[in-house]
Parts: structure tokens; C-alpha cells; sequence
């Protein structure tokens, strides 16, 4: 049979590639299953890596990790790698995961590490921390690029990885600091070929970079990408080190295929049916602060939702002598029809920020499932709003409201330092709804 000798070498190239990705071991650290978290396995799996957690619903021991601390991720991890060190050809990768995305696979990763020609490859970044007295020791030859090491993504092979976690550290010690000791010593890095991806082939730490990275959409697939504009690189893990992990969260809604071809295919994961006959109960509560416009057909709009009133749990607190009437007259004609109902009314003299509290307290008291505020400056429209926000099933859902013709959101994507107002990269397109 005649087989062309590139077909031949095709399939060798391919063989080869696939055993190298059995042979990478994925590790991270978390002990509790948290919104982050989901968020970095839910990534892993968009690209088929499996990833083996460290130390879930174990206590952490690993100190404060505000300030220094995390030597207990160094010790969970020595113990993973210790059998598989003696491996020549075994490569470690390990990532944090609350505050970190994948946006790549493991063959985009495994061919930059090779191209690398690292034995052990920590991510860069800006900021030297946490021991700023070790600047004088990293090496000048760094031309470009974040020139500091950060612990919180890297690869390696096994024996070279477990040779730099032979040294023992306490659990609440820093594992930064005791990284980049290793990377240091001049010694053991020649030795071990450790270096630092400066320019974020792999790996992307946020902070101190924002000013480096930009949001993009990949032509082929549609999928949102971030890139790396200083560098010209396309980092496979992104880290939202330090303060930057707000930065992460507003890059991770578009990341890992959470945002396709101006679709949220992430709105559609995890959502819930509501079986007939058990609907959860809701704590409803509806603030009249201020005299309003239209007063009667807000009510209409809270009288025609498309939910049962006996599994609702209604309060209303009116503080606007003037809408009263109108409130008490809706609680005689309809307030049998709820499960239960606390009013409130201007004479009651509550203010608002007090009545919010007690809005909070009647959910828990009534153990409602759920609580739903409605301001009577929103109109609800659509009859099926609450049960298909409560079919999302998210712990927390805002809107965004607008002002047609205006630049004006009640949400803002983005805060300054002060907790203030910044303009983030997709501001524009939600205030304009061109997100969907
Ligand atoms: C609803 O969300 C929770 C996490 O908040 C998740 O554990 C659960 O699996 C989700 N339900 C469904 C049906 O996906």
C-alpha cells in the first residue's frame, strides 16, 4: 500500500502530542467550592483539561491571604507531585483557582512551554512582591516584559518541580516569597532551567497590567479572547493577582466561551425548572419612597405578575401620605390572595433605610426562598419577569435601567479606586443594550 511519507509523519506528530498531554497533571488549590472557583473549573472544562483540587472542604491553613501567607498550597502540592517525581517526562501545571481563568487548552500551553525551552516556567508580573528588598537579585537581563515572579500559575517537569518543593515552609509563610528564593538562588535556576514567561506567552497576571491587555473577539470561533497588546501575545491563564481580581470578573463574563457571537451561552448554564405545584416562596417587597407618576399602574404591573400570590410573602412600605390610599385600598382587595402581607405606611413614620432592614428581617422570618425588591419608580411589564429570574438561578440579580438617548445606567461595570465611577471596556454596549 502506498502511504505518503508526510501522512506518516502527521500521524507520529499527532501521537506524540496526545502522550504528552497524558502526561500532564493538573493541580490547584481551594477548600470550598466558591463562585471563583466554579468559575476556573467551569473555564477548564470548556478546554478538556481536568484539573486535580487540592485540599477541598479541608480547613485552610494557610494564613491570611490578604497579606503574606499560602505555604499550605506549597505543602498540599509537594505531597501531589512526590509520585509522579521520579517521572522524566511528567509535566506539573499548577494554577490558583479563585481568581483565575483559563483561556486556552493544554496543547496551546504544552507547545509555548516547549517553544519556551523552560524546565520550570513561573508567570511574570509588575510588582514585586511580597519582599521588595530581593530587586537587587533578579537578573538585569530582562529587556522587556513584567520582570517579577509571581506564584500563583506555572509549569514545570515533575523532578524539577519537586526539587524546588524539597525545601520545607510553614503553612502560613508565603509560598511567593519561597518561590522566588528558589528562582534566585542562580545556582539552582541554571540547574533547574527555571525562568519567568516576562512576556505572557502563558501566563497573565492582571495586576499592574491592565494597561497591557484587551479584551478581543476571536474571528474563527466568535469567543471573546484576552490579548496581551504590549506583548503581542495571546496568554492561555489569567490570573486576577492581587486588587485586579475586579478586572478578572469583568473580563471572565466574555472568557472561555462565556460570551459567543454577542450570546451569553453562560446565562443559560446551571439554570433551573420550576416543577408545577412548587413554587419557591418569595418575600416580595415593594418601596414607595417617593410620590410617582403612574402610581396605580405600578400596582397593576405588581398585581398581573404570573406567579402564585399564595407563594409570595408580600411587604410594602409607602412613606408618600399621598399613594396611601391607593396602597391600602390594593392590600383590602388583593392581600387574602398572599401568603402573607406586612404594610407599612407613612403614618408608621419607618424611613426608607430602616424600612429596607425590615424588609430583609421579614424574608428571614417567613424563611422565604427568595426576596424580591420593586421600587415604584420601575414599572414591571413583563408578567413572567420573576419566574424566569428565578429560573436563572444566580445568587444575586440586578437590572440595568437606562435613559434612552443618554448616557446614564444605574449601573456602572466598573469602579475606581474610591468606589467611584470608571468607565470599563464595555460600558457603552450595555447602556446602549447591544449585549444580549
Ligand atoms: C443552581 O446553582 C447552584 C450554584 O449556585 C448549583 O450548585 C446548582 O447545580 C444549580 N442548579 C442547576 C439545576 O443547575
Amino acid at each position: 500500500m502506498f502511504v505518503p511519507s508526510s501522512f506518516l509523519f502527521l500521524l507520529v506528530v499527532l501521537r506524540l502530542a496526545s502522550c504528552t498531554q497524558d502526561n500532564v497533571h493538573v493541580f490547584t488549590v481551594a477548600t470550598e467550592a466558591n463562585d471563583g472557583y466554579r468559575r476556573f473549573i467551569r473555564s477548564a472544562r470548556h478546554y478538556g483539561i481536568e484539573v486535580q483540587t487540592l485540599g477541598m472542604d479541608s480547613e485552610w491553613k494557610g494564613g491570611d491571604m490578604n497579606g503574606r501567607g499560602g505555604g499550605y498550597k506549597v505543602n498540599l502540592l509537594r505531597d501531589a507531585v512526590e509520585k509522579i517525581k521520579d517521572d522524566q517526562d511528567a509535566i506539573v501545571l499548577f494554577t490558583d483557582s479563585y481568581d483565575v481563568v483559563f483561556t486556552n487548552g493544554l496543547d496551546d500551553i504544552l507547545s509555548k512551554f516547549s517553544k519556551i525551552g523552560a524546565k520550570v516556567l513561573f508567570g511574570a508580573e509588575h510588582y514585586l512582591w511580597p519582599d521588595k528588598i530581593l530587586k537587587d537579585q533578579y537578573p538585569t537581563t530582562v529587556a522587556k516584559g513584567a520582570r517579577y515572579l509571581n506564584s500563583g500559575l506555572f509549569i514545570g517537569y515533575a523532578p524539577q518541580v519537586y526539587e524546588i518543593l524539597k525545601k520545607p515552609i510553614k503553612d502560613t509563610d508565603d509560598d511567593q516569597l519561597y518561590y522566588t528564593k528558589s528562582y534566585l538562588d542562580k545556582e539552582l535556576r541554571d540547574k533547574l532551567k527555571i525562568q519567568l514567561d516576562h512576556k505572557s506567552e502563558i501566563f497573565q497576571n492582571l495586576n499592574g497590567a491592565t494597561a497591557d491587555v484587551k479584551l478581543d473577539i476571536d474571528p474563527t470561533t466568535g469567543q471573546g479572547v484576552l490579548k496581551n497588546v504590549n506583548f503581542l501575545t495571546r496568554p492561555s491563564v489569567i490570573h486576577g493577582n492581587g486588587p485586579s481580581k475586579l478586572y478578572l470578573n469583568a473580563f471572565a463574563n466574555y472568557l472561555a466561551g462565556a460570551f459567543i457571537n454577542n450570546e451569553c451561552p453562560l446565562c443559560k448554564e446551571d439554570n433551573i425548572e420550576i416543577k408545577e405545584n412548587a413554587y419557591p416562596i418569595v418575600s416580595m417587597s415593594v418601596f414607595v419612597e417617593k410620590p410617582m407618576p403612574f402610581f396605580e399602574e405600578f400596582l397593576d404591573g405588581i398585581l398581573s405578575l404570573n406567579y402564585p400570590k399564595s407563594s409570595i410573602n408580600l411587604f410594602i412600605h409607602c412613606n408618600v401620605p399621598y399613594h396611601d390610599k391607593l396602597v391600602n385600598k390594593y392590600v383590602l382587595d388583593f392581600g387574602v390572595e398572599y401568603k402573607t402581607v406586612k404594610l407599612l405606611l407613612s403614618a408608621d413614620n419607618i424611613d426608607e433605610k430602616e424600612a429596607r432592614k425590615l424588609a430583609v428581617q421579614q424574608a428571614k422570618l417567613k424563611e422565604s426562598d427568595y426576596l424580591f425588591y420593586v421600587e415604584a419608580e420601575a414599572h414591571i411589564d413583563d408578567h413572567d419577569l420573576l419566574i424566569d429570574l428565578i429560573k436563572l438561578n444566580r445568587s444575586i440579580i440586578a437590572p440595568v435601567l437606562v435613559r434612552d438617548d443618554n448616557l446614564w445606567s444605574n449601573f456602572w461595570a466598573a469602579l475606581d479606586e474610591n468606589g467611584f465611577y470608571a468607565r470599563s471596556h464595555d460600558y457603552l454596549e450595555i447602556v446602549k443594550g447591544s449585549l444580549k
